[in-house]
């Protein structure tokens, strides 16, 4: 885990600095009181959003992530260990469910269809996603790490993107676990195809998708 609490550390540390221009989050608008965050980490996301009034839900994969999250902010935060396929969450009882960074880790199309059923009418969705000049990155630092092993599971994202791209589909690696890179485009029709209005912007670095529900 040490690796992966640093990671989430260090994102606590830019997702709380406003003058980080790495920090990307979502506005949370008046009346959006229950908040999800798939693929939390240790909540970090929610703890930058703000916790007063709120109920702020995390999810995440990583037991030791939520272990750590528990302990830290288990009086602001409740943070369960489940994958964003299954959110152990009623349906219609989340106003904003967003996935920083984490969305290319999942079954996608799964993933947005679960985060559409805990939304209520009127909730909103909003991701970031890894784009396929991202994944072809991994590839030059596979060539230069001399691996195979990484080497075959970079190609095995890169097909999965375009899986997604073409089908909206994704597949799992030998592994069982998935990634993919994903375009604007493949998620927004994914998305519409849920009920979202979709909008596409980018911030700094990051591509963020969101979806709006219409009211009940
Ligand atoms: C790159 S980190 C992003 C963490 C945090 N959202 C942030 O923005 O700093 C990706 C996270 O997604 C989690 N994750 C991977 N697959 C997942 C899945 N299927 N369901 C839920 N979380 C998952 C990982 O354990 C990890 O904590």
């Amino acid at each position: 885990m040490g690796k992966n609490l640093d990671y989430h550390l260090e994102e606590l540390r830019i997702a709380l600095d406003s003058g980080d221009s790495r920090r990307v989050l979502p506005q949370v608008h008046d009346g959006e009181t229950t908040i999800l965050d798939v693929g939390c980490g240790i909540g970090q996301s929610l703890i930058a959003l703000g916790t007063e009034g709120r109920r702020c839900i995390g999810i995440d994969v990583d037991e030791a992530a939520i272990a750590h999250g528990r302990k830290t902010f288990g009086d602001r935060l409740q943070l369960e260990v489940a994958g964003a396929e299954q959110i152990p969450l009623e349906a219609g009882t989340v106003d904003l469910a967003m996935c920083r960074v984490s969305l290319p880790y999942t079954n996608v199309p799964r993933a947005l269809a679960q985060m559409r059923r805990v939304l209520r009418p009127g909730g909103r969705i909003w991701l970031t996603l890894h784009g396929r000049r991202t994944a072809q990155g991994y590839l030059g630092e596979a060539w230069q790490a001399r691996s195979p092993v990484r080497m075959a599971h970079v190609l095995y994202i890169l097909a999965n993107g375009w899986l997604f791209e073409l089908t909206g589909r994704v597949l799992p690696y030998v592994t069982g676990r998935y990634e993919s890179w994903q375009s604007p485009q493949a998620v927004s029709r994914a998305l519409a195809r849920l009920g979202f209005e979709v909008a596409v912007r980018v911030e700094g670095r990051h591509t963020v998708v969101e979806g709006q529900l219409p009211p009940g």
